[in-house]
């Protein structure tokens, strides 16, 4: 796909006719990473972090690691002397992503998944201060009786130090599936709490605009709106206002599958956390948690265990301080690669 920018401009800085202007790229310079082993192995000579480094951020304090969420002691490397206030965690699905069963967004039986769970939560969960907040992105597969979403909410059961606080429910704008079924458009999210964390209200754009709910106040009739605080209504557990990540969003990171949405993460990161804490993601992937720490003022410890994507997770980094663009679009995280590909 291409698409005409009206304002090129030559060598001198005259704006070029349209006749003779170069057609750009508008789609993404690779597919999924994760999927394209040629590419993977490539891409690999490019990351600056081997499986164990660790990368230090020396302007806010973020630490990148190639680190695997099961093992106990890769935490205590990276954590050091932090304290996460809030676990923000995408772990794989345990779904095949698109049609194909990839390295590490595989499909093993529900048995095995779980016991990878239970190693992480059980790893993620003593790192955390006493009181703090536990998230967690999680799918069903309708294909699979469901599967690993009410086996891992079951397990999460064994952990007597949390309790869930909420469910919520992520509508895509966008979704799946046959003119003979419901469209899939949700997107679950697990909250726990361990002790009693604080919790910060937010609000969404979305106006209120549904009046008739008279109350008498002070021996007044009022409607709600003349009661209420805020023009705009609160999230609840049914988030309707957040678009999926998709090549044409300035987030987007390109090879990147299973990105979350910036919007999602900062929701999260300002209702659970306070400005100078840390929060941990064990499965950094895009480094969609990185970003929204740097720009909600707190410290994020991150780490995947494809060195990949923690590369791509400090180039993003780096990117969006260079620029202040949160993602590449459909442009390319290694333009070194450019010629290659
Ligand atoms: C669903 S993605 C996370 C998406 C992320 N929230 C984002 O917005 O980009 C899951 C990531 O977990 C990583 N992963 C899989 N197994 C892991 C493990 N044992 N430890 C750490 N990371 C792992 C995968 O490489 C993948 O990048």
């Amino acid at each position: 796909m291409t698409e005409n920018i009206t304002t090129q401009k030559d060598l001198f800085g005259n704006v070029v006719p349209p006749s003779r202007q170069r057609k750009r790229r508008t789609t993404e310079p690779f597919g999924r990473i994760d999927k394209d082993e040629n590419l993977h192995k490539k891409l690999l000579d490019y990351c600056r972090l081997k499986p164990g480094e660790i990368w230090e951020d020396h302007t806010s304090g973020h630490r990148v690691g190639v680190l695997d969420a099961t093992i106990r002691e890769h935490y205590e490397r990276i954590l050091g002397s932090y304290k996460p206030a809030l676990a923000v965690n995408d772990p794989p699905y345990n779904v095949v992503v698109g049609n194909s069963n990839t390295k590490h967004l595989s499909k093993v039986d529900v048995k095995t998944y779980i016991e990878f769970s239970r190693k992480w939560v059980l790893n993620c969960l003593e790192f955390l201060v006493k009181d703090a907040h536990f998230y967690v992105w999680l799918g069903a597969d309708v294909r699979d009786n469901f599967q690993p979403l009410p086996d891992f909410m079951i397990m999460m059961r064994e952990f007597s130090e949390v309790s869930p606080r909420n469910y919520i429910t992520v509508r895509n704008q966008r979704g799946y599936g046959t003119q003979k079924n419901w469209m899939w458009v949700r997107q679950e999210l697990l909250h726990y709490i361990k002790g009693s964390p604080p919790f910060t209200v937010q609000y969404t754009d979305i106006p209120k605009i549904l009046r008739g709910y008279y109350k008498q106040v002070n021996g007044e009739l009022t409607e709600n709106l003349q009661r209420s605080k805020s023009e705009t209504i609160r999230p609840g557990n049914v988030w309707v206002d957040i678009q999926q990540v998709f090549y044409r969003m300035e987030e987007n990171v390109p090879g990147c599958y299973a990105q979350k949405p910036l919007k999602a993460i900062e929701r999260i990161i300002l209702s659970s956390s306070q400005p100078g804490e840390c929060v941990l993601d064990c499965f950094a992937h895009s480094g969609t948690t990185l970003i929204a720490g740097e720009r909600c003022d707190r410290q994020v410890i991150t780490f995947d265990i494809d060195p990949v994507f923690a590369e791509i997770t400090i180039r993003r980094l780096e990117h969006y301080r260079r620029t202040g663009r949160t993602g590449w679009q459909w442009h390319n995280p290694f333009p070194e690669l450019e010629d290659t590909l």
